[in-house]
């Protein structure tokens, strides 16, 4: 490997390891590009994090590494020992020889590797020491100076892309509980249809993880099933519980829910990206639904598969004024409107798994 290419600048990898910050959200994929440029930028053979749980991270003993295979990423915690020395000394540590040092077995990769020293940098948050990020080298010598601040900055970026991965997890832990308790609004409300919510979101995340949907498109899909009918809360229950058909009247009430949901979700930051699987989740594949009467592809997925799993729920399960109806029914009828009222391709997805 040419020189060139062990020693890239380091402003322009601290430059590129802090738009990996802005750019990912999962944090093992940034930790990871922070040991594979630490490793290159300090011409260092194993890179390793290691980060105290409940100091900064919920995640216990989080660890990232470069340069180490799967098998031995079940030991790393052997080099604790010697990482932890920099929490004392709260700075950086340099250890020349493994063999002479007393505390912990020498970990297995170290002698594997002919890895002769370590360096250990601290990770700071706020006054304390969090953890460490640990370049092994084969080379005797320490880190040359400018190796070193390159070291120290990135220790400051994995403190400040951990903290940044915690703040989203607070956010999220705030989003579930905002759904939990609008989707108890919707259940509470109607008690008739007690676990209707729930079951569509089930039956709409088996179809998302049959079309291959990830992450936070299938979550969306998901919450969109479990919010699907949070509008139904400004619809009179004498309406939402009539066993007959509706008045035109009543219907015009009925069919608002949609919208009203959809206006919910928009006002809550976290949430708003669910108004269009709630606002169109009565639209007809070729058209005529409503509120909007959008027709085939116009119609968002997330909305074309809740439709369906809301409606084989509905079919499928007892009311007080009537019994639902069997798995083959409700698919015979899924099938009869697959085309016209529902996307054929859901329907075809959905009833081979039900
Ligand atoms: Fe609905
Ligand atoms: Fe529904």
């Amino acid at each position: 490997m040419a020189e060139a290419d062990l020693c890239p600048d380091p402003v322009t990898t601290l430059t590129e390891v802090g738009s990996s910050i802005t750019i990912h959200q999962e944090l093992d994929q940034i930790l990871s590009i922070i040991v594979e440029k630490g490793a290159r930028g300090t011409r260092s053979q194993v890179v390793l994090i290691e980060v105290q749980p409940n100091e900064l991270a919920s995640k216990p003993e989080l660890f990232a590494c470069h340069g180490v295979g799967a098998e031995t990423r079940n030991h790393l915690s052997q080099f604790i020992p010697f990482s932890r020395r920099c929490y004392t000394e709260k700075e950086i540590v340099f250890i020349k020889d493994y063999r002479l040092e007393k505390e912990g077995a020498v970990p297995e990769f170290a002698r594997s590797q002919r890895i002769k020293t370590l360096t250990a940098v601290p990770l700071r948050w706020r006054e304390k020491i969090v953890g460490a990020i640990c370049f092994f080298r084969t080379q005797k010598e320490p880190l040359t100076r400018q190796e070193k601040n390159f070291a120290a900055a990135l220790a400051t970026q994995t403190v400040i892309a951990i903290q940044q991965a915690e703040l989203v997890l607070e956010r999220q832990t705030g989003y579930f509980k905002t759904i939990k308790i609008l989707a108890n609004v919707i259940d509470r409300k109607d008690s008739y249809t007690h676990g209707h919510s729930a079951r569509v979101m089930e039956y709409a995340l088996m179809i998302a993880d049959r079309m291959g949907l990830k992450g936070k498109e299938r979550q969306e899909v998901g919450d969109g099933g479990y919010l699907h009918d949070l509008g139904k809360i400004s619809v009179d229950l004498s309406i939402l519980q009539k066993p007959g058909r509706l008045t035109p009247q009543e219907w015009e009430r009925m069919i608002i829910h949609p919208q009203v949901g959809a206006e919910i979700v928009s006002e809550t930051e976290a949430l708003k990206e669910l108004a269009p699987i709630i606002r169109h989740h009565h639209e007809m594949f070729s058209g005529g639904g409503y509120p909007d009467g959008l027709t085939r592809e116009e119609i968002p997925m997330g909305s074309r598969i809740v439709a369906v799993a809301d409606a084989y729920e509905a079919m499928t399960s007892d009311r007080p004024y009537r019994k639902g109806m069997g798995r083959e029914k409700a698919v015979k009828e899924l099938r009869r409107h697959a085309g016209t009222q529902f996307d054929p391709e859901v329907v075809g997805l959905f009833v081979e798994l039900i």
